[in-house]
Parts: structure tokens; C-alpha cells; sequence
């Protein structure tokens, strides 16, 4: 077992989570991390309503037992979501655990504070994971360039990203971006993290409610077949890098606006994505950690995996490398 302070603060086995994916983040993939002892999040926008929201914990914790949470995406969409209505339903459904990103928590705080959850507040840059720190967050889960999603727009990566990070953040901080496997966890914790957060790696699962055809695409793909759009507006998303990335970065390249590119890239059709196994109807994230996924195992086997081959990495190989 590796116990850390992230272990022990969110009463987990593992030091592993499974950070919420939009259309991905559902009751069946989260309730199976959290079977495996590692700490999974439920998408809150991925759900309609809010009362829809209410549902899926319920379903969830129909699956499971241990302690699972909710992510909340608070980034500036086009149509305007209830985030105040979001919480509330978080609340009343009793979760204790929300991991927040997209922008400053801070006006949701004091109420979360109130009904005693502990929140993880996502974040791609040291000077963010500071002012999370001083507005009261518990923990950072600090992502870097490499990640699926959004990696924000400084484009360092955690090699250099972490530690700094570490050089300055009092609380937990977990290490997220580019994280697939047990070298991972270990040089996570070498750099100063007390834990690693996977996307696409728990993509890559049998239990992850999305088509095969995206499963067996990421473990055919590489470190090199991602795409960043939507950089020229400062709002650089990391996906899979099929035609229609392609076509969106040469629109961008020719100066077209959002309102001209939003169709192509829209949210909506990356859940048809996920739905029918068509990989180049819109777009849809993935990260540089393609490149380290070769199999589609359990939630509970890849969590096993991890965690041991961590141990015998500390115990045997790194051990063994000072000199006697
Ligand atoms: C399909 C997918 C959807 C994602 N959607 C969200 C989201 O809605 N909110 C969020 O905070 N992060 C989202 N992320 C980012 C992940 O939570 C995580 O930070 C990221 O995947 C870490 O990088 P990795 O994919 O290299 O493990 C998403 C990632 C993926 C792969």
C-alpha cells in the first residue's frame, strides 16, 4: 500500500483518481474506480439537469460503497449552466467530495464549506494552484501541457510543472497529465505529489461507458496523435488529433471566428463520438499518454497494477541504485 497525506485526507486505498470526463464521467466507470480503492468523480455537467445529476449519484452509489465525488467545470460555456443548482444537488445527494476546475472556486466555496465537503481544485499553472491554496481549497490537482482536455495556456510540462509546484503549495497536490502506469505514480511522487489523476487512461477501460472503437483507437495511437485547437483564442484544448481537429486548426489558421468553428467542434458531437464509435464525427479529448496504453483492463486491475508495480519500483529498482 502506499498511504500519502492524499490517502489518508480522502480516506482512500490508493493514491490514484479518475478526474471527471465530460460524456465519460458516469455512475459506471466511477463507482468501479472507487471499488478499486482509488477515488473517482462523476461529470456533474455531464448530466442535464441538475435533478438528472441527483440521479446518477444515486445510481452510483447503487454500485458502490467507498467514497466516490463530483467534478464541477466551471468554464464559460455558450449556454450558461446553473452551477449554483449543480451544488445543490451535490449537497443534498450528501457527496463529501468535489473536485472543481475551469476557473477560480471561490464564490462556490463557503457553501460547499458549509456542508463539509473537502474540494480538489484542478488547476495548469503554479501562480493558480497559489491563489487556490489561499481561497481554502484542500488539495491542487495540478495538470500539465501533456494532459487531455485543457492544459491552459503556458504550455509547461510537469517535469518542470510539478516541482515548482511543489516548491511553493503547502497542501496535497496530486500530479495529473500524462499519467498511465507505475513509473508514472513514482516519478509523481518523486516530484512532490501524494498521488496521480488519469483521464484517458481510465478511458482505456473496460468499464468506461463509451464505445469499444474509442478504447481500441487510444491503445493503437501514440504520444504523437493528439491535437491542440483552439489555441488562437486562448482556449487551447489537447483531443484526439482526427480531421475534424485538423480542419478546426485550419480555420483558426485562417482566422475564422468561434461562431464559425464552434459547430465543428462542439461539445454534442463528441458525446456521438462516444456513443456510436464514429472517431471523426467531432472531437473529442485524449491525451499524450496514448503513447503508454497498450492494453483495456479492469478499473480494478489497472489500479492493482499500478499500485504494485510502484511498490516493487521503490523497493527494488530505486532502492537498489545507491551504491552500498
Ligand atoms: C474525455 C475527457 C473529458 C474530459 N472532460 C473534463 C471535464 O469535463 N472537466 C475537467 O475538469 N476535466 C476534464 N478532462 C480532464 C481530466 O479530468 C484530466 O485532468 C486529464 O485527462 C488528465 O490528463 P491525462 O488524460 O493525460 O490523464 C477530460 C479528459 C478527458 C480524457
Amino acid at each position: 500500500m502506499i498511504k500519502t497525506r492524499f490517502t489518508e485526507m480522502f480516506g482512500i486505498k490508493h493514491p490514484i483518481v479518475q478526474g471527471g470526463m465530460q460524456w465519460v464521467g458516469r455512475a459506471e466507470l466511477t463507482s468501479a474506480v472507487a471499488n478499486a480503492g482509488a477515488l473517482g468523480f462523476l461529470t456533474g455537467l455531464t448530466q442535464p439537469t441538475p435533478d438528472d445529476l441527483r440521479k446518477e449519484i444515486k445510481r452510483c452509489r447503487e454500485m458502490t460503497d467507498q467514497p466516490f465525488g463530483v467534478n464541477l467545470t466551471i468554464l464559460p460555456t455558450l449556454v450558461p449552466r446553473p452551477y449554483g443548482e449543480y451544488i445543490d444537488a451535490i449537497i443534498d445527494s450528501g457527496i463529501k467530495i468535489v473536485e472543481t476546475a475551469g476557473n477560480n472556486p471561490k464564490p462556490f466555496l463557503p457553501k460547499m464549506k458549509e456542508a463539509g465537503i473537502k474540494v480538489i481544485h484542478k488547476c495548469t499553472s503554479v501562480r493558480h494552484g497559489i491563489s487556490a491554496e489561499k481561497v481554502g481549497v484542500d488539495a491542487i490537482s495540478m495538470d500539465g501541457f501533456e494532459c487531455a482536455g485543457h492544459p491552459g495556456e503556458d504550455d509547461v510540462p510537469n517535469l518542470v510543472l510539478l516541482p515548482a509546484a511543489a516548491n511553493v503549495i503547502k497542501i496535497p497536490m496530486i500530479a495529473s497529465g500524462g499519467f498511465a502506469d507505475a513509473r508514472g505514480l513514482v516519478a509523481a511522487l518523486a516530484l512532490g505529489c501524494e498521488g496521480i489523476n488519469m483521464g484517458t487512461r481510465f478511458m482505456a477501460t473496460k468499464e468506461a461507458p463509451i464505445h469499444q472503437n474509442v478504447k481500441e483507437k487510444i491503445v493503437s495511437s501514440d504520444e504523437r496523435n493528439t491535437a491542440l485547437i483552439l489555441r488562437t483564442m486562448r482556449n487551447t484544448s489537447r483531443v484526439f488529433g482526427n480531421s475534424v481537429a485538423k480542419k478546426a486548426i485550419e480555420m483558426e489558421g485562417e482566422g475564422k471566428t468561434i461562431q464559425e468553428i464552434g459547430p465543428f467542434v462542439a461539445g454534442a458531437k463528441g458525446k456521438v463520438v462516444y456513443e456510436t464509435g464514429d472517431l471523426e464525427h467531432g472531437i473529442w479529448s485524449a491525451g499524450t499518454c496514448m503513447g503508454l496504453i497498450n492494453d483495456i483492463p479492469t478499473c480494478k486491475e489497472l489500479v492493482e497494477r499500478i499500485v504494485s508495480e510502484a511498490e516493487e519500483m521503490i523497493r527494488g529498482k530505486l532502492a537498489k541504485a545507491i551504491a552500498a
